[in-house]
């Protein structure tokens, strides 16, 4: 054994902080706009829904937030992760080209999402709120809500999007198993569901308004997202931390960053602390071509839901009731992105590039046969994008983001290897409609 293939950190390593990138970002921040009056939202908007020790670290201006001891204590289940270098899939690719992936899903949940699950759940429990209520598009962050929820004694209720609902029974198994209750989104149990039951694939929009609706109406739940939020970008910079020392210790640094993008968290978590140390690396962020918010969206303030319950935003969008085809990559069925990521796509710090379900999976294909892990359908952007950059000649040294695994995503590589995977256009005429419902705000530039 001359070469190693894996980098490995002691459980002592886990980071001690978060990384707050809000103070770096590059001019004022565009605050939040309430969603009853337009005006900019503050702490008071978002106390009926969430815990006050996660909106402290939403609007904080610290440049690190320390991380609580029964967090770190529970990270412990699965953190530090590897960091791989991808010798297999270089030499496939007869390149020179070094590629490195921090790979996130040896967490219970099998994905990045316990990251800020755990912090999440442990926020509200330590404010007295028994119950949490979420949305879940792929099932990685319903069954990591599930997860953490059953490690701090919570409920838990999922509204899980129609098409991965019908697709993968077994991550509704699975949040069974750690105890939460998952429902079909559109359902008739909310006011939101019931106004889309016409939209039956559903979409992350609609799951979101109906979790919301849930946690509005009950003074013991609260809602919780797996993505865009500050607090959640936030949380999942221990990835990007570990990696930091992980490259040091293969003596190797990035030049390019590659993830995947949903919302932009797991993107965020391993870009964000580079972009804090002055990393010279381009970053490039892999979209679905069927849903391409950060390469053809709208750049302005909009609802995170479909039915206008949450504060706008300033993201790229394709409009909050915008229902993007049913594509496998549930997780990146989103019709924004986080802010602080957009302003840094804004800012032309981070490249954005959309690809097609087929060219996708035939990427995840060749890497679970030379790498083994067969990726989830998400990160397998990250891996198509990759190729692309190793395909245009030698790029140096690239790491990626593998977010999670795809043992519960079988039925999507079926469809692709039996050929019946389709390429679903993404309709121009559906988002300008979209655009055109969108509410009255300032514009941004
Ligand atoms: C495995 C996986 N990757 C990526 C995503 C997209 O989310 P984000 O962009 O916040 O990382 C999801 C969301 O569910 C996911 O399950």
């Amino acid at each position: 054994m001359s070469e190693p293939t894996k980098f490995l950190l002691r459980e002592e390593q886990i980071p001690s902080h978060w990384v707050n990138l809000l103070p770096d970002l590059p001019g004022e921040p565009l605050p939040p706009l309430s969603p009853a009056t337009g005006q900019p939202a503050g702490p008071d908007d978002l106390t009926p829904i969430f815990p006050m020790g996660l909106i402290a670290q939403e609007v904080s201006p610290e440049p690190e937030v320390e991380i609580p001891q029964e967090v770190r204590e529970a990270y412990g289940l699965w953190r530090p992760t590897p960091l791989y270098r991808a010798r297999r899939l270089e030499r496939a690719l007869n390149t020179s080209t070094r590629i490195y992936y921090k790979y996130e899903g040896i967490s219970p949940a099998g994905s990045h999402k316990p990251n800020t699950a755990v912090p999440q759940a442990y926020e509200n429990a330590k404010a007295g709120v028994k119950k949490l209520s979420t949305e879940t598009g792929a099932g990685q962050w319903g069954s990591s809500l599930a997860f953490a929820c059953s490690l701090f004694g919570l409920e838990c209720e999922v509204f899980m999007v129609g098409s991965s609902y019908d697709q993968k029974p077994y991550r509704r198994s699975m949040m069974q198993t750690w105890g939460a209750t998952v429902h079909r989104s559109p359902s008739d149990l909310t006011q939101s569901g019931r106004a889309q039951a016409q939209h039956t694939t559903g979409s992350l929009g609609i799951a979101i308004s109906e979790a919301v609706e849930v946690a509005a109406q009950d003074p013991d739940c609260n809602y919780s997202l797996g993505s865009v939020l500050n607090h959640v970008l936030l949380h999942q910079t221990v990835i990007g931390q570990e990696a930091i020392l992980q490259m040091a210790l293969a003596g190797d640094e990035p030049d390019v960053v590659v993830g995947c993008v949903g919302g932009g968290s797991n993107f965020a978590g391993l870009a964000f602390p580079f972009l804090r140390a002055g990393s010279g690396a381009r970053f490039v962020a892999a979209e679905p071509a069927a849903c391409p918010t950060l390469t053809r969206g709208a750049y302005r303030y909009d609802f995170g839901d479909t039915a206008g319950l949450t504060p706008l935003m300033p993201m790229y969008t394709l409009g909050h009731d915008f229902v993007p085809p049913p594509v496998h990559a549930g997780g990146l069925r989103y019709h924004g992105d986080a802010p602080m990521l957009c302003g840094l796509v804004k800012a032309g710090r981070i490249e954005a590039r959309a690809y097609k379900q087929n060219e996708t999976f035939e990427a995840a294909v060749r890497f679970a046969r030379t790498e083994g892990i067969i990726p989830a359908p998400e990160p397998a952007h990250a891996i198509r994008a990759v190729i692309d950059e190793v395909e245009r000649g030698d790029a140096g040294c690239i790491l990626f983001g593998l977010c999670g695994h795809g043992n519960f995503d079988l039925a999507a590589y079926d469809a692709y290897l039996s050929g019946s995977l389709e390429d679903p256009e993404f309709s121009e005429a559906d988002m300008e409609a979209a655009l055109a419902r969108l509410p009255e705000a300032p514009a941004i530039a």
